[in-house]
């Protein structure tokens, strides 16, 4: 794998080699149960008390509005049905807005809602570009609606969505707004009261720091049922014995990309034009997907006519480099993905779509060896 060159960040990231020595006296020498009272539980408390200030320090909001769950997707599943189900507990309302670009981890938890627990659910359209119009969000709040959950930015394409405006409205509406900032961990800026969002999800893996591991940021005034039943762990809100290792690491990796994500995002987004120019200059038929300039910039995502994007991927590794089609968890579905659906992608240019993603470790060297190699790639894979 020395000399693979490895474009897929977006999907996981290597744990940072800082990361992994500030986890490690937590797995057999500050090993206790951060619940239990005496001397060892006592350590891996202050330990996690510590990691939960430095996340809150990244954010901006109050430790006690920090908790820690088992990744990205449990943090979306914990936001959207904790506050559906507070919702109808408290007879307050029973509609959620969100967009048809969600991760599934918050569609699919929307759809349960609506398909088993009989909530109304509104989705609001994207443009070409994946970006959502604030104004049609605000015209789809009603008297009974008791979430908003729009994406920060979108896993495949990278579109920014403008969040600010967004909470704006559904401030104005009361109405709290979820948002799952996955793809921006490490890469945009999460302080929640410049976002002011009631809820944000985050990931550990996608900003260098272990699998496994995520926080949901929860406004204090939050009403949020948990959806996993057991003792009074992280408040009640999420029950089970703390990963106490994965949060000190998740909290290192974040201060990190933090201390350094203004000038990282500048080298990578210098990098990832260099590739959309090559690939848009050297491919014929190709185009971008995603907006041209409200984009994570890391993200370098295309579209080719009449392609099969799973040939693509496998030509790709077979010459040494890792990239993805649409998003890692869909890829295996021969169809186009549902996001470059919801973009008006005609199935010809959408079945060819390719995601590149650029990370820590990417160079210029690289860019330009996937540069050379990608036109001929593409060709082979084009179904004349
Ligand atoms: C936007 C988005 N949300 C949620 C998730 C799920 O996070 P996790 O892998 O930590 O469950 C992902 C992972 O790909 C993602 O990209």
């Amino acid at each position: 794998m020395k000399d693979n060159i490895y474009l897929d960040y977006a999907a996981t990231t290597p744990v940072d080699p800082r990361v992994v020595v500030a986890m490690e006296p937590y797995w057999s020498e500050v090993y206790g149960n951060s619940a239990s009272i005496h001397a060892y539980g006592r350590e891996a408390a202050k330990s996690l008390e510590a990691a939960r200030g430095q996340v809150a320090d990244v954010l901006g909001c109050h430790p006690t509005e920090i908790v820690f769950t088992a990744g990205g997707t449990e943090s979306d599943n914990l936001a959207i049905r904790g506050v559906a189900w507070a919702a109808r507990m408290a007879r307050r309302g029973n509609h959620l807005i969100t967009t048809p670009i969600e991760h599934h981890a918050v569609g699919q938890t929307i759809d349960q809602l609506r398909d088993r627990f009989g909530f109304e659910v509104t989705v609001v359209a994207v443009d070409t570009h994946g970006l959502v119009d604030p104004d049609e969000i605000g015209r789809s709040i009603r008297d009974d609606t008791v979430l908003i959950s729009v994406m920060y930015a979108n896993n495949e394409v990278g579109t920014i969505q403008p969040l600010a405006e967004i909470s704006q409205i559904a401030r104005s509406h009361d109405v709290p707004l979820h948002t799952d900032a996955v793809q921006g961990g490490g890469k945009l800026d999460l302080d929640v009261n410049r976002l002011d969002v009631d809820l944000l999800t985050l990931s550990a893996h996608k900003f260098y720091g272990p699998k496994g591991i995520g926080v949901l940021y929860a406004r204090r005034e939050m009403a949020l049922a948990p959806t996993i039943t057991g003792g009074e762990q992280e408040r009640g809100r999420r029950p089970g014995t703390v990963n106490v290792a994965s949060a000190v690491g998740l909290a290192t990796a974040l201060r990190l990309a933090e201390e350094e994500r203004v000038s990282e995002s500048s080298r990578l987004a210098a990098l990832r034009d260099r590739l959309i120019g090559g690939v848009l200059a050297r491919v014929p038929d190709a185009q971008l997907s995603g907006h041209p300039t409200e984009r994570l910039a890391d993200n370098a995502s295309f579209v080719f006519r009449g392609c099969d994007g799973e040939a693509l991927i496998l030509g790709l590794d077979l010459a040494g480099v890792a990239a993805s089609t649409g998003a890692a968890c869909t890829t295996g579905d021969p169809e186009p993905s549902f996001v470059l659906t919801a973009m008006g992608f005609e199935p010809e240019w959408g079945i060819g779509s390719l995601r590149l993603t650029l990370g820590r470790w990417t160079t210029r060297e690289h860019i330009d060896r996937v540069l050379q190699l990608l036109p001929g790639v593409v060709e082979e894979t084009r179904c004349h």
